[in-house]
């Protein structure tokens, strides 16, 4: 028995990264999964592989209305109701405050801010309309602490959490459980970008992952980046009855980076 059996699970972001894991998670443990994402080509893959008594793909950009009215009207053509979703689309922007064109903030704003208050808007009534269901957003090790060029980043992260507990309120009554995940840093290709270059030089490629490991190994207590299945296994303890009297939480998973300043 899966721990998802029947459910019906909205992902957005899930073409790639720790969107793809949780998919390919929450299918294995029997949920029928819509993954939504503005990558057509890499998303409908992905749902092809799981296969279509498993999985749909549909084109969501999280940031428009009425893409959001669509994919949950798809969701329920394709398997009948929604009973989950998991807000995990988003994008990030290095620059320091001072130089950060407003242009660029609010595009930041756009995708992970009013893009995961729009999904919990239009998904929450038809949660409750199936007796009540569950919500992960994605926010972020930099909700709860700061990083420097993270500005645009940060903000959106920490209205995700904030965003996350006042839902949870709203919605205990109606039987709808609201968390958030805040993962440290995990391997995909939003942190490691340079290994999504076709064309780049694998030489630069490796040095580029070497950086980044290195970078990492120093930084985090555990001594390593995070992997996303291991994000994946968050959102899915959130999602499944294991955590049926938690709401309302931002849950950290990042090695430990956010203990606070090692001396090892
Ligand atoms: N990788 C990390 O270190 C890390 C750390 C903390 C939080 N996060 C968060 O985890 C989530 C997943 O990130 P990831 O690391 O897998 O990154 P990623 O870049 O690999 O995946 C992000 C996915 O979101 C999709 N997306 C972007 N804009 C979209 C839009 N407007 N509509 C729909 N889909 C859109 C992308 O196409 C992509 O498939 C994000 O919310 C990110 O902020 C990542």
């Amino acid at each position: 028995m899966g721990k998802l059996d029947g459910r019906v699970v909205i992902i957005t972001g899930a073409a790639r990264g720790q969107g793809e894991q949780e998919a390919r998670l929450f299918a294995a443990e029997g949920a029928k999964v819509v993954l939504a994402d503005v990558l057509d080509d890499q998303g409908g893959a992905v749902a092809k592989e799981l296969g279509e008594e498993s999985a749909a793909y549909v084109h969501l950009d999280v940031s428009r209305e009425d893409d959001w009215a669509a994919a949950v009207a798809f969701a329920k053509d394709a398997f009948g109701a929604v009973n989950g979703l998991v807000n995990n689309a988003g994008i990030l922007r290095f620059n320091e405050l001072t130089s950060t064109p407003l242009e660029e903030y609010l595009a930041v704003v756009q995708v992970n801010q009013v893009g995961a208050f729009l999904g919990m808007r239009t998904v929450a009534p038809e949660l409750a309309a199936a007796g009540g269901g569950t919500i992960v957003n994605t926010a972020s090790y930099v909700a709860l602490s700061g990083m420097a060029l993270l500005t645009s980043y940060a903000a959106t992260k920490a209205a995700v959490v904030g965003m996350t507990r006042v839902a949870a309120m709203e919605l205990a009554g109606k039987g709808i459980r609201v968390n958030a995940v805040c993962p440290g840093a995990i391997d995909t290709p939003m942190s490691n970008p340079a290994r999504l270059d076709p064309a780049a030089d694998p030489a630069q490629v490796a040095e580029a992952s070497e950086a980044v490991d290195g970078l990492y190994r120093k930084l985090v207590p555990m001594g390593r980046i995070g992997r996303p299945e291991e994000v994946a296994r968050l959102a899915l303890f959130l999602t499944s009855d294991d955590s049926s009297y938690i709401t309302g939480q931002p849950l950290v998973a990042d090695g430990g980076w956010l203990c606070g300043v090692s001396v090892f």
